[in-house]
């Protein structure tokens, strides 16, 4: 019986980490490729939409990938999900553009 709790509490562990890990965090190089798109993107800003993103997104559905939609996708996502979860146009925008320069991140 303690044994089936450990190994149920493992992979719940386990189901956890790998919603967190959904792309690698932001770095220097997806502030480039993603200033394409957002001239005044910094990397403070990918980190806090990272962050506007897991607080806020993952209640009733679970976090999705960056990876997972493309950019059209994700624009046309974001706005109405925005409302949905409640944040303002500032929050909406750090999501946005977390999501979309995420979505051309290559997957190490
Ligand atoms: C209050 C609950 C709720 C919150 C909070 C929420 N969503 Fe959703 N989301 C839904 C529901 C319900 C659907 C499916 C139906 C729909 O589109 O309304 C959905 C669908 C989606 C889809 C489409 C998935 C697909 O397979 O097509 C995306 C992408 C998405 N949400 C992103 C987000 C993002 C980004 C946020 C944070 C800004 C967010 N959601 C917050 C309820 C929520």
């Amino acid at each position: 019986m303690k044994k089936i709790l450990i190994i149920s509490a493992l992979a719940f562990l386990a189901a956890c980490t790998a919603s967190v890990k959904m792309a690698a965090d932001p770095a220097q190089s997806d502030v480039e490729r993603g200033s394409k798109l957002f001239p005044a993107l910094t990397l403070s800003a990918l980190n806090e939409g990272k962050l506007a993103y897991e607080s806020n997104c993952g209640k009733c559905h679970g976090l999705f990938s960056p990876l997972k939609f493309n950019e059209a996708k994700w624009r046309k996502e974001v706005p109405p999900m925005a409302k949905k979860a409640k944040v303002d146009a500032n929050t909406q925008n750090l999501i946005l553009q977390y999501v979309v320069t995420m979505n051309g991140a290559v997957v190490k």
